[in-house]
């Protein structure tokens, strides 16, 4: 029987393996060869009461991996772009400098915003690309927007404008970056 992490990396690997730019399989193989975490994390409620309302397969594997992600809770208020205490989303990097795969090329991992935030429009030198895998969003993708939810890919070129809004359903998907990871790039910008 495959352990639950090692399951979650292999779901993980299928997605980006989908992807048709080749930094996505180099992201897969590299799902591929992350060593299982010593030790658990805490348990995280909201967390998996959000993972409960997915069935895609990554999701699942996400749900029942459960304390062995290493989730952070993040505030886009760290960054300045709001004071509001309850702007909150939730990251788990996996592959990254410092992670539990180092990469220097590679920052990847899983993404969960939860119901009704907005996280503001910004940008990076980094390409981008997100899975959905469970919830939806509005997703703000240069100046159009679209609602999207389980299945779909979205890739930011460099600096490509984005913002992404939650309503009555979380956010969860698998992200990745590629080229220059630094996130000293990272910027808030006006608009939607
Ligand atoms: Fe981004």
């Amino acid at each position: 029987m495959v352990a639950p992490f090692e399951r979650l990396m292999e779901e993980t690997a299928r997605l980006f393996d989908a992807e048709e730019r080749g930094e996505g399989p180099v992201c897969a193989d590299a799902f591929r060869q992350v060593p299982t975490p010593q030790h658990r994390q805490p348990p995280r409620s909201v967390i998996q009461s959000a993972l409960e309302t997915s069935y895609h397969p990554a999701a699942i594997a996400l749900y029942q991996a459960g304390d062995w992600v290493p989730w952070e809770l993040n505030s886009t208020s760290i960054f300045g772009a709001t004071d509001d205490a309850e702007d909150v989303y939730f990251v788990a990097r996996i592959i990254g400098p410092g992670c539990l795969m180092d990469s220097d090329t590679i920052l990847a991992g899983y993404f969960l915003q939860l119901p009704g935030i907005y996280y503001p429009l910004h940008h990076h030198e980094a390409a981008e690309t997100y899975v959905v895998i469970g919830g939806e969003a509005d997703w703000t993708s240069d100046m159009d927007i679209f609602r999207f939810g389980p299945g779909t890919m979205i890739h930011h070129p460099p600096y490509m404008p984005h913002a992404m809004r939650t309503f009555d359903q979380p956010l969860i998907a698998a992200w990745r970056w590629s080229g220059n990871i630094d996130t000293d790039t990272y910027r808030f910008l006006e608009g939607w």
